[in-house]
C-alpha cells in the first residue's frame, strides 16, 4: 500500500500546482459552472455501482462530462490478494487504515477530474457513516465550491440482494480463486461488518441540510430532500424512472423505402417491395408462437428462432415507412414524432453525391464533424439526442418494447445503451432489415443482431479519408459508391452477439462473440446458479 500511495503520490505532486491555481479558479467560477459531486451511500449489494454506472451512461449521452470514481477499484489496486471479509473489518485498524487511503485518493482524483474538465464525478463507495460523509462533502464543498448530491440505496428485501450478489458480486475479482459457496459466505459477512457502523442519512438532524435521494428497495419509493439546481433535479427525474426488471428492447429501421432505393435521404416515402417483405417477416418474427412461419424459416434453413415476447409494445414514428413497417404486428403501437429521422434541412430528398455537388461546403463540414453539424433548415445528431430524451426516458421505463425507427434515430438510442461517445455515434452500423435485440445485464448490455435475411440497399456511409473542403467528388462519395449496392448480392450481416459496458465477468468481453458460445455459457452460469442459490438460502 505504501507504494502504491508513493506512486500515485509522485503522480498527484507533479499536478498539485496546477491542482491549486484550478481549485481557485473552480471557486472563481461557481457561479458559471459548479460542476456536481454524487456521493453513492449505502451497504455493499444494493446496486451502488448498478446506479452510478447507469447514471454516468445518461448524462454522458446528454452531453454532461460524467465519471464514475469507484473506491472499490482503487482498493483491489492498492491491494492485489483479496484475502477474506476481515479486511472489512471496522475494527481491523490496519485495514480501515488502508481503506481510507484508497477512499482519499478516489477523492483526490476525483476532484481533480472536476476541477479540470468534468462536469459530475459520480463517488461510488459505501459512504456508511455521517463522519465519513461530513468529510466528503465538507472536502468537495469548502475546498473545491462543488456541489454535493448524496443517492442513498436503501434495500431489505432479500430477494434483490441476492439476485444482486449472484449477478454481480460472485463475478468480482475479490472471488476469483474462491468456489462459489464460500464467496457467498464470505460476501454475506462482508455485508454483516458494515451493518454494524451503518448509519443512513439522517434527515431529520445531522445531515437535514444535505441535497440527497433516497431510494428503497430499487424504486419501490423514495424521499427527495433540498433538490438544488438543474443537474441534481434531472438526476433524480432518472432515478425515478428506472427499473430493474429483466426486458429486451428491439430496435429496428423500417423496411427499405422508394427512396432508400434511389440512395435519396429524407422524405416521407412508402416501403418499397423488399420493404413491405421485411414487414411481414419482422411480424412473423415477434409473433407469438406462430407454428406456420416457424415451418417455413426452418424449410428455408433460416439461422434464427423466433421470439416469444411477453406484453410487447410497439412504438414507430409518424413517417409512413415505419408505420408500414409495423402495421402486421399483432401487438399495441404508438406513434412518435420524436422518433421522425433527422431533418436534412435543405438537403431532403437529394442523394449525397448531389449534396456532393450542390452543397460541398455543407458535406465538407458534416464530414469533419458529423455528431455537431446541423443541416441548414433542419437537425444535427446533437439535435436528436436532445428530442429523443423523452423517449429514453420511457423506455427506461418500459418493458418489451419494439422500436421501428429510422437510421440516424436508431443510431442515437443505440447509442445511450452502448455509451458510445459523439465521435463513433454518427457512424454506428444499422443497416436495413435488421433485427437489434438489447437486453440490459447488471453492469452493461448484451447486443445481438438478427438479419431478416430479405435484401435491402446499404445506406451507411463511413466517414471519408479526406474530409477537407478542396476534395475531389470522387474523394467525397466513391467510398460510399462502391458499397451502395453491397446488401443486394449478399446474404446480408450474420447473427452476431456482442457485450457492451464494464463488468467484472471476464467472459463478458467487447468483442464480438458468435451466439453458440454465448448460449454455451449462458447454461454453465445457470448450473452453477443453482448452486448458489441453495447456499444462499442456507
Ligand atoms: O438514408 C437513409 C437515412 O435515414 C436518411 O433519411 C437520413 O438523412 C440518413 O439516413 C441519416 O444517416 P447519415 O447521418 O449517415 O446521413
Amino acid at each position: 500500500i505504501h507504494a502504491w500511495r508513493r506512486k500515485r503520490r509522485s503522480i498527484a505532486f507533479q499536478r498539485k500546482p496546477l491542482l491549486l491555481r484550478r481549485m481557485s479558479q473552480a471557486c472563481r467560477d461557481r457561479l458559471v459552472r459548479t460542476p456536481t459531486v454524487i456521493v453513492m451511500v449505502g451497504l455493499p449489494a444494493r446496486g451502488k455501482t448498478y446506479i452510478s454506472k447507469k447514471l454516468a451512461r445518461y448524462l454522458h449521452w446528454i452531453g454532461i462530462k460524467t465519471k464514475v470514481f469507484n473506491v472499490g477499484e482503487y482498493r483491489r489496486d492498492a491491494v492485489k490478494v483479496y484475502e477474506g471479509k476481515d479486511f472489512f473489518d471496522p475494527d481491523n485498524a490496519e485495514a480501515v487504515a488502508v481503506r481510507n487511503i484508497c477512499a482519499q485518493q478516489a477523492l483526490e482524483d476525483m476532484c481533480s477530474f472536476l476541477s479540470d474538465e468534468g462536469e459530475v464525478a459520480i463517488f461510488d463507495a459505501t459512504n456508511t457513516t455521517c463522519e465519513r460523509r461530513r468529510l466528503i462533502h465538507d472536502y468537495c464543498t469548502q475546498t473545491f465550491c462543488f456541489r454535493v448530491f448524496f443517492v442513498e440505496s436503501i434495500c431489505d428485501s432479500q430477494e434483490i440482494i441476492e439476485a444482486n450478489i449472484k449477478e454481480v458480486k460472485l463475478k468480482s475479482p475479490d472471488y476469483k480463486q474462491m468456489p462459489a459457496t464460500a464467496a457467498v459466505d464470505d460476501f454475506l459477512s462482508r455485508i454483516a461488518l458494515y451493518e454494524k457502523c451503518y448509519e443512513p442519512i439522517d434527515d431529520k438532524v445531522k445531515e437535514k441540510n444535505y441535497s440527497f435521494i433516497k431510494l428503497f428497495n430499487c424504486g419501490e419509493r423514495f424521499l427527495v430532500h433540498k433538490i438544488g439546481g438543474h443537474i441534481q433535479s434531472r438526476v433524480v427525474y432518472f432515478l425515478m424512472n428506472i427499473h430493474v426488471l429483466p426486458r429486451t428492447i428491439y430496435i429496428t429501421r423500417h423496411g427499405e423505402s422508394e427512396l432508400n432505393m434511389q440512395q435519396r435521404i429524407g422524405g416521407d416515402p412508402p416501403l418499397s417491395v423488399r420493404g413491405r417483405v421485411y414487414a411481414d417477416a419482422l411480424a412473423q418474427y415477434v409473433a407469438k408462437g406462430n407454428q406456420n412461419f416457424l415451418f417455413l424459416i426452418k424449410s428455408v434453413n433460416r439461422d434464427y428462432i423466433l421470439e416469444n415476447i411477453p406484453d410487447l409494445i410497439v412504438w414507430t414514428s409518424q413517417m409512413q415507412r415505419t408505420i408500414q413497417t409495423a402495421a402486421k404486428i399483432n401487438a399495441p403501437k404508438e406513434q412518435w414524432k420524436a422518433l421522425n429521422e433527422i431533418n436534412a434541412g435543405i438537403c431532403e430528398g437529394l442523394t449525397y453525391l448531389e449534396i456532393a455537388e450542390r452543397f460541398p461546403e455543407e458535406f465538407a463540414s458534416r464530414d469533419q464533424s458529423k455528431y455537431f453539424y446541423r443541416y441548414p433548415g433542419g437537425e444535427s445528431y446533437q439535435d436528436l439526442v436532445a428530442r429523443l430524451e423523452p423517449v429514453i426516458m420511457e423506455l427506461e421505463r418500459a418493458e418489451n418494447v419494439l422500436v421501428v425507427c429510422h437510421q440516424a434515430v436508431a443510431r442515437c438510442i443505440l447509442a445511450y445503451f452502448l455509451d458510445k461517445n459523439a465521435d463513433d455515434l454518427p457512424y454506428t452500423k444499422v443497416p436495413l432489415h435488421t433485427l437489434i435485440k438489447l437486453t440490459p445485464l447488471a453492469y452493461g448490455c448484451k447486443l445481438e443482431y438478427v438479419p431478416l435475411h430479405v435484401d435491402a440497399a446499404n445506406t451507411h456511409r463511413d466517414k471519408p479519408q479526406n474530409c477537407q473542403l478542396n476534395r475531389t467528388l470522387e474523394h467525397a462519395i466513391g467510398e460510399f459508391m462502391a458499397t451502395a449496392d453491397e446488401q443486394h448480392n449478399n446474404e446480408g450481416i450474420q447473427n452476431e452477439v456482442f457485450y457492451c459496458g464494464t463488468t467484472y465477468s471476464p467472459e463478458i468481453r467487447n468483442d464480438n462473440q458468435q451466439f453458440c458460445d454465448l448460449q454455451e455459457h449462458d447454461s454453465n452460469e445457470n448450473a452453477v446458479l443453482s448452486d448458489i442459490d441453495s447456499s444462499i438460502r442456507n
